[in-house]
């Protein structure tokens, strides 16, 4: 990680993770996890086993867990705002259909929490130029958007720094691509604690072991690559997807995740929705083929998400309390957020 925007390296990361994964289950009262997401379009199986079951995980375990719906950051690199509120309810519905309980964890949108945007001026004035450019993922995601860097996807990182300060999160559930901003939130933390007063702490990137589920074809499950099978999906739209993925012409079936994308990606994904091993079942079906190892997997995968998608049902039928679960939950984190500003506000003499 020689491009990695801080001195810290990935090794020291890992060692501050590997530090707060031993202590987590003896004191989870220590620990405040604030994670989330962009509410670009539905929850699909790679946000499942991605992040969402360790989320639940980190809730049950006792430790205080804060959701963050990122309206802002929709905006990064596009233009529209289009199906937001859409997106957002039903985001809502899922979280709350995978386990997440809005008693213990709070769910809010950033356009709901004045006082959290507010942190985005000081905190600005933190970090440099040159720090902003040399963060690689936001290089990426300006290549991969074909959008101009727009003022916003360059200082999102920052933005991300206000989420997780707002309520002085000390952990941060992420994958490897995601500690640069953890690396710019602990430099914030750090210049502002040293500046003025110390207010916040430095989270630590917790780097979850999720097996990371690959899309239907292979590559990164993204609904952008129409190769996501979404949490919202009937049985028979899930049938139709795994149906027309695409696989090879060896008709023997095998685990071979470089030589065979397709077929080990359906291996993968029947693997993980069955609690068996990718061999275990490509042996199972030998010779039968992909028609029957779609079947297989078609079957692994429905099966697994009833249960969600059942709850799923009766949730989306009460907008009402979805809706009351986002206003409490933005209500509670705007009070943090206001007593969070208070402080900082206080720290800079600009009390008046
Ligand atoms: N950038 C994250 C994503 O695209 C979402 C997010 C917003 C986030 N704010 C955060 C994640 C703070 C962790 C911490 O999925």
């Amino acid at each position: 990680m020689a491009s990695n925007i801080e001195s810290e390296t990935f090794l020291a990361q890992k060692k501050m993770s590997d530090e707060v994964k031993a202590d987590l289950a003896k004191n989870p009262e220590k620990y405040l996890m604030l994670t989330g997401d962009r509410p670009t379009g539905r929850l699909h199986l790679g946000h499942y086993f991605g992040t969402i079951r360790e989320r639940v995980r980190l809730q049950d375990a006792g430790i205080t867990t804060r959701i963050v719906i990122a309206d802002y950051q929709v905006i990064t690199d596009r233009d529209s705002t289009e199906h937001i509120a859409d997106n957002v309810e039903n985001m809502v519905i899922d979280y709350l259909a995978c386990g997440i309980d809005p008693q213990k964890t709070i769910i809010f949108t950033h356009s709901a929490i004045p006082a959290l945007n507010q942190l985005m001026l000081p905190f600005l004035s933190l970090v440099s130029e040159a720090e902003l450019l040399r963060n690689p993922t936001v290089k990426a995601e300006q290549e991969a958007s074909g959008h101009a860097l727009t003022g916003l996807l360059l200082t999102y990182p920052v933005h991300q720094a206000c989420d997780i300060l707002f309520c002085k999160g000390n952990i941060v559930p992420v994958g490897k691509d995601q500690l640069p901003h953890i690396e710019q939130t602990r430099l914030i933390a750090r210049r502002f604690n040293e500046r003025y007063a110390p207010v916040f702490p430095e989270p630590v990137g917790l780097l979850t072991e999720s097996v990371e589920i690959p899309g239907l074809d292979g590559r990164k499950m993204s609904k952008s690559y129409g190769n996501a099978i979404a949490l919202s999906a009937t049985a028979e739209e899930t049938a139709k997807l795994i149906k027309k993925s695409q696989t090879d012409s060896e008709r023997f079936i095998t685990f071979d995740r470089e030589g065979r994308p397709g077929v080990s990606a359906l291996l993968t994904t029947a693997a993980l929705t069955s609690g068996r091993s990718e061999e275990d079942i490509a042996a199972e079906i030998g010779n039968d083929g992909s028609g029957a190892l779609k079947k297989l997997v078609t079957e692994a995968v429905n099966d697994y998400l009833a249960p969600i998608r059942a709850r799923r049902e009766e949730l989306a039928a009460d907008r009402g309390y979805i809706h009351d679960v986002l206003a409490d939950g933005n209500a509670r984190a705007r009070a943090i957020a206001e007593e969070t500003l208070a402080e900082v506000c206080e720290a800079m003499g600009m009390v008046y």
